[in-house]
Order: structure tokens, then sequence, then C-alpha cells
């Protein structure tokens, strides 16, 4: 298997790596051949890989890791955001990509990470960006009343259209009657695509099973307001309903999903949603599962080379410091691995960031006391079966008597 890995910007490179080391973990992993210069120092420097060869524990996957170097850095050292041919080069020469956040305060206009991130999204035409909404613990879940079993649905985020269409004008820039004009662009077909998509997921997803119910498919839009591609959004949704009777097809305004997320969780088993509205309704979701540092998510189109990375961005604020939450990232890894064909490896994966985060072995965002390797060593360890050394081995009861007057976010909840 060929995987290539843009760690991107800011905290992007730190909490690949640990997703890295994971990965060593659980697969024999050797570095592959990039195109020069393709080629990330700071994470081969310190041989995160190298040294895994034959480390792996018998998962009979060999994985060739190729590193991008497609950054800010590289943007601003070279002036290329990708390279010519980039995305004909991913899709041909590999199987999945693992990236990190794409940002930075140096580069003011995003240009490299539209180029990137936007770039990947559209040009591999990755047209559902699945963003699992999963507590691992109850301690992580800021709503006063839910446990983590409250807590477990998947949304479904447009991802190639709708207000990211990149078109738009702006007319009498700088006078009083400066106008700008985004458009938000929807097609039939991008709405059948991710609307299917949602629906084949939801037929097959294990929750509503479990709980004796019909998979609940929740279309949200604003077509109140929206009428043109509101409307398409209402209409095609309902079309592909009547595709799938096994689930129960369900619509709200994404305004009020924004409040039924909070307050009935887990009235919701699948979401499916335009792009901009996904991109919001997402960072909540994560807030709804612990924060961003534990939102993984995968950039999808069945069957091709397809993008995993964390939720969250590039985090300036904690960029350098060794302390973000390598979680997300290597959650994100697990999706990957389900992607391609994998899926016990990626429970494995979620069972060990699971038990990390129940024993308190996390990060301070999350009220531990790990730095960002440590956190990532953690998850190792609990792959293999053990518990990790060093700090972070607080039992539960302390780990939250910790967090509880610490974290503002639980004051809040409570
Ligand atoms: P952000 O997700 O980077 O950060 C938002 C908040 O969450 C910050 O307080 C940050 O410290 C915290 N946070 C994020 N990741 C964390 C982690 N792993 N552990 C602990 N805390 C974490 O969003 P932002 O500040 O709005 O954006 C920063 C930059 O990232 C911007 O340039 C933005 O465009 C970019 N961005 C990129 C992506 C991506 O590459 N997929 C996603 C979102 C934002
Ligand atoms: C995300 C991010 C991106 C988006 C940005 C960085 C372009 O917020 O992946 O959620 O808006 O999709
Ligand atoms: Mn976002």
């Amino acid at each position: 298997m060929r995987i290539a890995v843009v760690p991107g910007d800011g905290i992007g490179p730190e909490v690949t790596r640990e997703a890295l080391k994971v990965f060593g973990a659980l697969a024999t992993v050797a570095e592959g051949m990039a195109p020069p210069p393709a080629r990330v120092n700071s994470l081969r420097s310190d041989s995160t890989l190298g040294r895994r060869r034959g480390h792996a524990s018998g998962s009979n996957l060999f994985v060739e890791v190729s590193f991008l170097p497609w950054s800010a850095e590289h943007f601003l050292r070279t002036g290329e955001t990708v390279p010519a041919g980039a995305f004909d080069m991913l899709a041909r020469d590999f199987d999945a990509v693992l990236a990190g956040a794409f940002g930075d305060p140096r580069v003011p206009d995003g240009r490299h990470a539209d180029e990137i991130l936007l770039g990947m999204r559209r040009r591999l035409d990755l047209f559902a960006n699945i963003r699992p909404v999963r507590a691992l613990d109850d301690s992580v879940v800021p709503i006063r009343k839910a446990r983590a079993s409250d807590v477990d649905f998947v949304l479904f985020r447009e991802n190639t259209e709708g207000a990211y269409s990149g078109r738009g004008r702006v007319a009498g820039a700088g006078t009083s009657d400066e106008e700008a004009v985004e458009e938000d662009v929807t097609t039939r077909r991008g709405v059948e695509r991710i609307c299917r998509a949602a629906f084949a997921f939801a037929a097959g997803f294990e929750k509503p099973r479990r709980l004796g119910r019909r998979p609940r498919v929740l279309m949200a839009d604003k077509h109140n307001v929206q009428k043109r591609g509101g409307g398409l959004w209402h209409c095609v949704f309902l079309e592909v309903a009547a595709e799938f009777p096994s689930c129960e097809p369900r619509h709200m305004f994404a305004d009020a999903l924004a409040h039924e997320m909070v307050v009935s969780p887990a009235s919701l088993d699948v979401v499916v949603t335009s792009n901009l509205f996904g991109d919001v309704l997402s960072d909540l979701g994560a807030a709804l599962q612990g924060g961003l540092g534990l939102a993984p998510s995968g950039n999808v189109h069945p069957g091709r080379t397809s993008v995993f990375e964390p939720v969250h961005g590039s985090a300036p604020d904690l960029a350098g410091k060794g302390i973000a939450n390598p979680f997300g990232s290597i959650r994100s890894l697990g999706m990957l691995l389900a992607h391609v064909g994998r899926a016990d490896l990626a429970e494995r994966v979620e069972s060990a960031v699971a038990a990390c985060v129940a024993a308190g072995e996390t990060t301070r965002d999350l009220g531990g006391k790990l730095s960002t390797a440590e956190a990532g060593d953690a998850v190792v360890a609990r792959l293999a079966g053990g518990k990790p050394r060093g700090p972070g081995r607080a039992p539960r009861a302390s780990a939250r008597a910790r967090r509880a007057p610490a974290s503002p976010r639980r004051r809040r909840a409570e």
C-alpha cells in the first residue's frame, strides 16, 4: 500500500508525526520515494519512520509512505503551492493521503491552503467529506445530561461545490458602493451523489440497528431562504430517499439542526448537508465529542485515492509548543485504514484512543498532562495492550477531578 503524507502547517506536522507513530505500530512502514524535492525534513530528521521497519505487530500490512512538502513554508520558499501534475500523481501513485492542516499567518490570503487542500478535494473529486461525531468517553461530552453513547452520528458534508465554488465577483472595490458576490453553486449531480453516499452508509450503520430502529438520514438546508440551491437539495434528497426504503428521511433547517445537535444529539444517525453548513456544523460536532483536537475526517470518493485529515486547522496559537492533541489525526489514520480495507486495524486505533481518553492519558485540551508526543506514545502503548510510561497515568476519577475546575468548557456546560 502506498500512502502520501502532507503534514502542512502549524500543528499539522506535530499531530501527523503521532499518527505515523501509530501507523508504525500497526504496519511495517518504509519510506518511499516521492518526486524530488518532495521531502519534509522536519519529519524525516527524527526518523519517525526509519526505525519502524519490522516493528509492526503481525498485521501483515506493508506500507510505503512518501512525504510531500506542500505547505506555507514551501510556498514562501519556492513560490510553489503544488507542483504541476500533483493531483494526477496522487491519484495514480497512492492509495490514500494523510494530511495535517493548512493555514499560516504569513500567507494571509490562504492561497496555498486553497490550492493544496481545496485543490485535493476538488481535483481528486472527493465529494464526500465524512466527519464522524462520536464521543469516546462520558468525561469529554460537554453537555450536562448527555453521555458518550448519546453522541454517535456521522456528518456527510458535500465537499466539491456550494459556497466553495470559488466563483464570484467584486464591483466598486474601495468605494462606498462596493459589492461582493460569492456564488453558492448547487448541482443535481452533486446533491445526488452525497445524498446517496449518506443513505448507503446509513443503511449499513450499526448504531440504529443496535437501537432497533430504522436508520435516520437528516438533510439540513435553508430552502426557506435559499430557494434555488436549497430547493434543489430538498427535491433531490427526497428522490434519493425513495431509493432507500429501509432508511427514514428527515429534514431540518440548518439553524434548527445546530440546536438539535446540542439538545438532542442521540436522535441523530446520519446528517447530510452542503459544504459550508457542513463546515460549520462539523466544528460543533467536534465540540460535542470533546473538542477539535479529537475530531477526524475523510475526504472520500469511494474507490479512489482519498484524503484523511483531522477536522481542526493549523492552530497557530499552539504550533511549536508540543501540546496539540494528536487524537484527531490518529483517528483520521483509523478512517484511512478502514477506507483501504483494514477495518480491523481502524477498530484497534479507535479503541486505543478511547482507552487513552477514558484513562485521562490526554493532552491538556482534554484535561490531561501529556505532550503531543506522549499522547501518541500512549496510543501506541494501548495498541500493544499496555500502559504508557511517564506522566498521564492518573486514574480516571482524578483525571476528571483535575479537569473540572480548570476547564472553561466544562464550567459553561454545567
Ligand atoms: P483551528 O482548528 O486551527 O483552531 C481553533 C481552536 O481549536 C484553537 O483554539 C486551537 O488552539 C484549538 N485546536 C485546534 N486543533 C487542536 C488540537 N489538535 N489540539 C488542541 N487544540 C486544538 O482553527 P482556526 O484557528 O480558525 O484556524 C487556524 C488556521 O487553520 C487558519 O489558517 C485556518 O484557515 C486553518 N484551518 C485549516 C483547516 C484544515 O487544514 N483542514 C481546518 C480549519 C482551519
Ligand atoms: C475544514 C477547514 C477548511 C474548510 C478550510 C481550511 C478551507 O475549515 O476542513 O473544515 O473550510 O473546509
Ligand atoms: Mn472547518
